[in-house]
């Protein structure tokens, strides 16, 4: 890079990132996803590192925002608020039903009604009342946690003070959102006051309500749609129509294209009439959302880690729209992948500006899938290219299509890198894997810096003070090349807090209260920190089980270094958890068999006191702790449905019989694990025995 490239470029990032903080934290709507920006500003410090000459006055390297939430007093939900999965198309939704009927163990016949409603694009707020008066109100947030906004939502009309014939206890949920023309008015007096234009009503509602003044939010005509419920002193009815009909009682807005629909296709019917009123609704939809309508089945059903198996969202198409192609970026990600990312003239989306987008990998760009087959007709993606930008809800906008008639006569083939663009390592596409990986690891400053802001994300160690702003700051500074770095900052560095406080965007009390919330995460549940290694294919659900089998720091480092040669009791161990298969089972050996991996996982380890894996709910469980391997056909439930029953109440479920079983459950036809159960003097129950073990009989 010249000295001359550099200077614009420097002038590009920095217009692109004022934009960015603007849009984020000025006016709660942001135009790039975290990544994006995290990628952005990594660009521009080590283009200002290259040529600290260059360095502009406005650098965006200098500025540290504050995210307007800051100011709210957190709630720590009873009941979390969950994310609902989605379908795109009538077979997701044939396939929602199916997967229902599975796991209850119901025929294709038998009747299983749903509701269908419109999914408000707005945001999500739960509302206490306690003896039928408001005394809390609260976001989202990260679903565990949210912002306390009751004054706030205390001037929202559609917000009751006080309701009568409700439980002592209950907690409604619902969606904020702003009507069309209450958001053309809005944006119309933003305007006269020298105030932001909101991009769209759902960043407008977002913005009112959390506002720290509420005299601010009472000026702000917000609405709420009541559509589901929290932590409840006693059932709101038997399905979902009676509770929303209660709701309504109570002087609820509930929403009155709600329909109970007998089936897939009755719900893919009014899916089409809600569709064809979206327009002249006035508030934005963005989708439709089904739940199964009797309240028994959904808490048989119950949930997943973030969604519930009840209810899914079927979300409107896509929005498409033309663009140039002005360059094409390659990001590093954790695992070393190579992801190349598109940088578009800016062009709107569905309401949205959107400026990059992803393309996948290199057999995407040359257009072949996986297995070579052509896509898109086999065209492939070239810098300067008009391409069509594709978008639905909140997923990454993506590239889908090239217009070849557009073509600049000059245009060359993009070639894709073969060395790491970070660190110059080989990058290296093994046989069968769609993705290229950088081979540096922890040299690579791209794969330390991911894997350390993974380190500290929210499912892992989420130290409050410690985003993927502060790593990359630090790691720029070399200040952290590893997790256990993490620990030894306060010792390093921490004298007299001098150095740290000395940093930009540090004080004595930053400085105190980030050393404190590393000590605060000293001790880590098993679960986070197996998640935190950031280990190929090993996820948050898999780190659970993994933490859920083993229980001890110990017990699972011992197993994974014993299972090292992939064969013997550790490695079948290890493969009989139900959730582990040989992919994820042979990256964990992999990686501990390391000798540089492993030991930077040592150092970690020596700064940590790891709890045992907590089980829930295991309080009086007669199962807590126990393997159970089910077997033979079950009569009163389906396998799922049993096995995420015997893990909610502690139990390991294992797919076969071993020493260390401690109970077998048979059902008629059961028969080698059965015979070798009994060979080793297992305990073995039948379906009903079971059920009264556990209580449900
Ligand atoms: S039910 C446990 N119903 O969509 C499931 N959600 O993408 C609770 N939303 O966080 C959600 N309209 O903010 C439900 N009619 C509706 C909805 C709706 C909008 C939002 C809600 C949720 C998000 C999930």
């Amino acid at each position: 890079m010249t000295s001359e490239n550099a200077r614009t470029e420097l002038g590009r990032l920095a217009a692109l990132l004022n934009k960015a903080n603007t849009a984020y934290y000025v006016s709660d709507a942001p135009e790039i996803p975290d990544a994006e920006y995290d990628a952005l500003r990594r660009r521009n410090a080590e283009i200002e590192a290259r040529f600290p000459e260059l360095k502009r006055k406005d650098s965006p390297s200098e500025q540290i925002g504050a995210r307007v939430g800051d100011g709210f007093a957190k709630v720590e939900h009873r009941v979390r608020m969950l994310s609902l999965g989605n379908a795109f198309d009538r077979d997701d939704v044939a396939a929602f039903d199916t997967s229902i009927r599975k796991y209850l163990g119901l025929s294709d016949e038998a009747p299983l009604a749903y509701t269908a409603e419109p999914k408000i694009d707005g945001l999500s707020l739960s509302l206490r009342y306690e003896n039928g008066a408001l005394v809390e109100a609260a976001t989202r947030g990260d679903g565990t946690v949210g912002e306390n906004v009751t004054a706030n939502a205390r001037t929202i009309d559609d917000v009751p003070e006080t309701i009568r014939g409700a439980p002592d206890i209950l907690e409604v949920r619902g969606e904020v959102y702003m009507s069309h023309p209450d958001f053309a008015a809005l944006n119309e007096r933003q305007e006269q006051s020298g105030g932001k234009r909101f991009a769209n009503p759902r960043n407008a509602a977002a913005g009112s309500l959390r506002q720290l003044d509420a005299t601010i939010t009472k000026t702000r005509p917000l609405r709420f749609f009541a559509y589901s419920w929290g932590d409840l002193s006693e059932p709101l009815g038997e399905t979902q129509m009676d509770a929303l009909a209660r709701l309504s009682d109570m002087g609820f807005s509930t929403n009155p294209l709600t329909r109970l629909c007998a089936g897939p296709d009755e719900m893919i019917a009014h899916y089409a009439v809600i569709e064809e009123q979206r327009a002249t609704l006035g508030y934005d939809i963005d989708g439709v959302v089904y739940k199964v309508n009797d309240l028994a089945l959904q808490a048989r059903l119950g949930f997943r880690s973030t969604t519930p198996r009840w209810a899914i969202a079927h979300k409107f198409p896509a929005e498409l729209a033309w663009t140039r192609l002005e360059a094409i970026d390659i990001q590093v990600g954790r695992t070393g992948a190579l992801s190349p990312v598109a940088r578009l003239t800016p062009v709107t989306v569905g309401g949205v500006v959107v400026s990059n987008a992803t393309l996948h990998n290199e057999d995407y760009i040359a257009g072949r899938d996986a297995r070579g087959q052509q896509i898109r007709g086999g065209k492939d993606i070239r810098v300067g290219d008009w391409v069509q930008v594709y978008r639905a809800g909140d997923v990454i906008p993506k590239v889908a299509d090239v217009d070849l008639g557009k073509r600049p006569h000059d245009s060359q083939p993009y070639t894709f890198p073969t060395l790491c663009p970070e660190c110059h390592s080989d990058a290296i596409r093994e046989e069968g894997d769609a993705v290229r990986r950088c081979s540096g690891g922890m040299i690579c400053p791209a794969q330390a810096v991911e894997r350390m802001k993974h380190f500290v994300s929210r499912a892992a160690f989420d130290i409050e003070g410690l985003g993927a702003k502060q790593v990359e700051q630090f790691y720029r500074d070399g200040w952290i090349k590893e997790p256990a770095d993490i620990f030894m900052l306060r010792e390093r560095y921490g004298s007299g807090m001098q150095q740290l406080r000395n940093r930009e965007g540090w004080g004595e009390k930053s400085a105190t209260n980030l050393f404190a919330a590393i000590d605060d995460k000293r001790n880590i549940p098993l679960g986070r920190l197996i998640f935190a290694l950031g280990l190929r294919h090993v996820g948050e659900a898999a780190s659970n089980l993994l933490a859920t089998h083993y229980g001890t720091w110990e017990a699972f480092e011992t197993a994974i270094t014993g299972a090292a040669d992939r064969q013997g009791p550790d490695w079948d161990d290890l493969l009989s958890i139900d959730g582990v298969g040989e992919v994820m089972a042979t990256s964990l050996v992999t990686a501990f068999a390391q000798e540089s991996e492993r030991e930077s996982i040592d150092r970690l380890v020596a700064h940590l006191s790891v709890g045992a894996a907590t089980r829930p709910d295991t309080a009086d469980s007669p199962v807590a702790g126990k393997t159970v391997v089910f077997t033979g056909t079950l009569e009163k439930m389906t396998r799922a449905e049993a096995k995420a029953r015997a893990e909610a109440l502690g139990a390991k479920v294992s797919g076969s019989v071993s020493a260390r079983t401690d109970l077998l459950v048979a059902g008629p036809g059961a028969g080698s694990k059965a015979r070798k159960a009994a060979e080793l003097g297992i305990e073995t129950l039948d379906e009903d025995g079971w059920l009264a073990l556990i209580g449900a009989a």
